[in-house]
């Protein structure tokens, strides 16, 4: 199961950290792609070059490496790891930690990665009475807060002669807990999403179209929120300026027209079908070979789009249909009418006018109307986290 995953593989120098050579040597057999980032005081442990050697890859140990192509190789670490674990985790990196030091390329990495996005494991290994110590134990209640998964260290003898708690837990037992903390995180597994994203554009002429504020953020937000969680997404987009997330399937359309053909072209092949997108409702009657010149008042007729959600309503079976509803007033209400219309089993309506919602922001607040009557609002929160929170819904409430 960890075949392709990124793990990346923080050292700092504790005695324990012999064993991280054991424990990358386990990663790397079950298919993992290990990075290692030392500190300056883990290689006075064990060698980088034993762990180059064991992961196939260069080992980082400095935030100003001129072999490195960036100048922002801390960012760029943290970007993409599927979890980090910090193994040794020593007293220190845990302080630093906590106080949001980073003053060396391990701890710098660390605050720059997001514990909602990637789990991070800390694996304490310390003499008894260092761990006893208050300003420790509460560092490690605080990290738990934080949402930092620690490996609780374990009683036996130690480096320095005692007896008592502070052993790093075992590779072995890292390895379990390593592959724990991905299934978890793998929730959505075997669950293949259809997710529609952006705007649609109708065009007028080859200058013009009719289009809406939608930026995407939504959609794509979902995406990478369903795929991070181990579920096939098929997204299909209107033009936006965002970046497809890595791991799904992307089909790029431009109108409503194209948007509906490919919609219910890969119909039969989702479970969940999220409709973020803002499709047109409109489109000139005529679209014009050439540039329409000025000249008097111009009248155009507008005709329908076809209402993609309405029609896969009709004939969704086992389908559990997600819509969003855009509105401006009596919001409840539109959003009541439009899930019964469509045959939805979810609506997430927001309120284009709210301070923080809807198009073009980074954050959004709406609230979820569900099938039996029930309302839930939720809070101003970034698209990111909103969209783990819609997942968490559907999860719960679709029948398999
Ligand atoms: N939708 C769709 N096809 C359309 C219009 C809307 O699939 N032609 C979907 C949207 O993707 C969204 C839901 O229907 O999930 C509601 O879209 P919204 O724009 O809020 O409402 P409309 O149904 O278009 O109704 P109105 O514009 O009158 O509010």
């Amino acid at each position: 199961m960890l075949k392709n995953k990124l793990i990346l593989l923080g050292i700092t120098g504790g005695i324990a950290s012999y064993k991280s050579a054991e424990l990358a040597r386990l990663l790397v057999k079950e298919g993992a792609n290990v990075q290692v980032v030392m500190t300056r005081n883990a290689e006075a442990f064990i060698s980088p070059l034993t762990m180059r050697a064991l992961t196939g890859h260069p080992v980082y140990n400095s935030l100003f490496d001129p072999a490195h192509g960036t100048a922002t190789v801390h960012i760029d670490l943290a970007r993409d790891p599927d979890l980090v674990l910090v193994a040794p985790a020593t007293a220190n990196i845990l302080g630093k930690m906590t106080a949001g030091i980073a003053d060396d390329l391990l701890s710098t990495v660390l605050m720059a990665v997001k514990t909602t996005k990637c789990p991070v494991i800390l694996a304490p290994s310390m003499n008894t009475a260092m761990l006893q110590n208050p300003a420790v134990r509460n560092n490690i209640n605080v990290l738990r807060k934080r949402g930092f998964i620690v490996a609780d260290p374990l009683e036996g003898n130690l480096a320095c002669g005692d007896v008592g708690k502070g052993r790093m837990v075992e590779p072995a037992g890292l390895l379990e807990l390593v592959k724990e903390e991905l299934a978890a995180r793998e929730d959505l597994q075997g669950l293949t999403f259809l997710i529609t994203a952006g705007p649609t554009r109708e065009s007028l002429d080859p200058a013009r179209f009719f289009s809406n504020y939608s930026s995407g953020r939504m959609g794509y937000a979902l995406a990478r929120a369903a795929r991070e969680r181990g579920g096939h997404v098929i997204l299909i987009s209107g033009p936006t300026v965002l970046e497809p997330p890595s791991g799904v399937d992307f089909f790029p359309v431009v109108s409503a027209r194209e948007m509906y053909d490919i919609v219910m072209e890969k119909l039969t092949l989702a479970h969940i079908i999220i409709k973020t997108a803002a499709v047109a409702d409109y489109r000139p009657e005529e679209t014009f070979p050439q540039k329409l010149k000025k000249g008097d008042d111009l009248i155009l007729k507008l005709v329908r789009n076809p209402d993609i959600l309405k029609e896969i309503g009709t004939k969704k079976g086992k389908i559990y249909l997600v819509g969003f509803a855009a509105e401006t007033e009596n919001i409840l209400d539109n959003a009541r009418k439009k899930m019964e219309e469509k045959n939805l089993d979810l609506i997430v309506a927001n309120d284009l006018c709210q301070e923080g919602a809807g198009f073009n922001h980074d954050t959004n607040i709406v609230s979820l109307l569900y099938k039996d009557g029930s309302v839930e609002s939720l809070p101003l929160m970034s698209k990111d986290e909103l969209s783990h929170q819609i997942l968490d819904r559907i999860k719960k409430f679709r029948k398999k």
